[in-house]
């Protein structure tokens, strides 16, 4: 497993991509050290990678389906307008923009079951029997979801909690703040659910599965703690959001721990098809395994290329 150490870019056909007449024949590719960045559409491409390929995914994907289409990204670059709810500067800080998930109307609710459906269904053959697939969310998405990866296949195995304060939505009844000012319109969350699905292993026992796939469990903390549903976490510390200043960025405490859980046997490729600024990527080089990337923005995919090699330093990152 494992390629030269370094760092390149260029054009070319990822290995696990076969060699077919619809493949994209040229993508733009980074690669630094295990891992390959790819700027690329992840349905196009999963469309044509290998099949059993892909060994543990962890992803963090767009929700509002809207929020990170070009016209939206646009606005939200600019500072004003669009779908992102863009918090004012105020006691001299400024906030940092955050995706509106509670405007979900009935009809996104139903556009969010047939994105990861048909998702869940490119995705099935490409992973391994008995590969762990790690999806973010939040409380109002989650179980929409889950009914998806089911129906493509994949059996559901928990959730992993993520103990972090996020977004903040329905703080106050809105218009009527000053007249129920004791009342909030929703709980706010404490947590970040991380649903947890696996394709069936395929073999009589977990062992079999195991030695043949390398997959179908999941990595103990340690000889005495088993892999747990809850990870305490902060948000991602100042120091990797100037490396990596991605709007929806993942501290790498919390996805060194995820990638090391996912990979039960500590080697096989991970896949993350909505990779953002890369921060998987650079878990996974910060813990020596292979990851491939998928991004579909170029303004994103160029700021992975320049974040990988400093988000995968050693934790703290203080010295960078
Ligand atoms: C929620 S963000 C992930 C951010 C990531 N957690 C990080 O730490 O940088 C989702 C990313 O998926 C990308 N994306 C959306 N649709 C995509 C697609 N079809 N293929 C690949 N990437 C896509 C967006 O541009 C966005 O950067």
């Amino acid at each position: 497993m494992g390629r030269a150490k370094g760092t390149s870019s260029e054009t070319y056909h990822p290995e696990p991509m076969k060699a077919s007449a619809e493949a994209p024949s040229e993508l733009a590719v980074f690669r630094h050290g295990h891992q390959t960045l790819v700027l690329a559409d992840c349905f196009e491409w999963l469309a044509h990678a290998g099949p059993n390929s892909i060994s543990a995914v962890v992803t963090d994907p767009p929700y509002g389906l809207i929020e990170y289409q070009p016209d939206q990204q646009r606005k939200l670059r600019a500072g004003r307008g669009g779908v992102w709810r863009i918090p004012p500067s105020f006691d001299g800080a400024n906030r940092r923009p955050l995706p509106r998930f509670t405007i979900l109307t009935k009809t996104d609710r139903e556009g969010i079951v047939i994105f990861f459906e048909r998702w869940a269904r490119l995705l099935h053959p490409i992973v391994r029997p008995g590969a762990h697939v790690a999806i973010a969310g939040n409380p109002l998405v989650s179980p929409l979801v889950a009914s998806a990866m089911e129906r493509a296949g994949f059996e559901r195995r928990g959730e992993i909690v993520r103990l972090v304060r996020t977004f903040r939505g329905g703080d106050r009844p809105k218009g009527a703040e000053e007249e129920f000012p004791e009342i909030s319109s929703m709980p706010r969350a404490c947590w970040e659910p991380w649903g947890l699905y696996r394709k069936p292993i395929e073999t009589k026992t977990l062992a079999e599965n195991l030695r043949k796939w390398g997959t179908g469990g999941l990595r103990r903390v340690s000889e005495d703690t088993p892999f747990l549903d809850v990870i305490e976490s902060g948000t991602a510390p100042d120091v990797e959001r100037e490396i990596a200043p991605h709007p929806s960025l993942k501290p790498q405490a919390f996805l060194r721990k995820l990638v090391r859980g996912l990979l039960p046997r500590g080697d096989g490729i991970v896949l993350d098809p909505f990779a953002g600024c890369a921060s998987t990527l650079a878990a996974c080089e910060a813990l020596g395994v292979e990851g491939i990337g998928l991004e579909i923005d170029p303004t994103y995919y160029e700021l992975g290329r320049t974040a990988i090699p400093g988000l995968s330093a050693p934790l703290p990152l203080r010295s960078i």
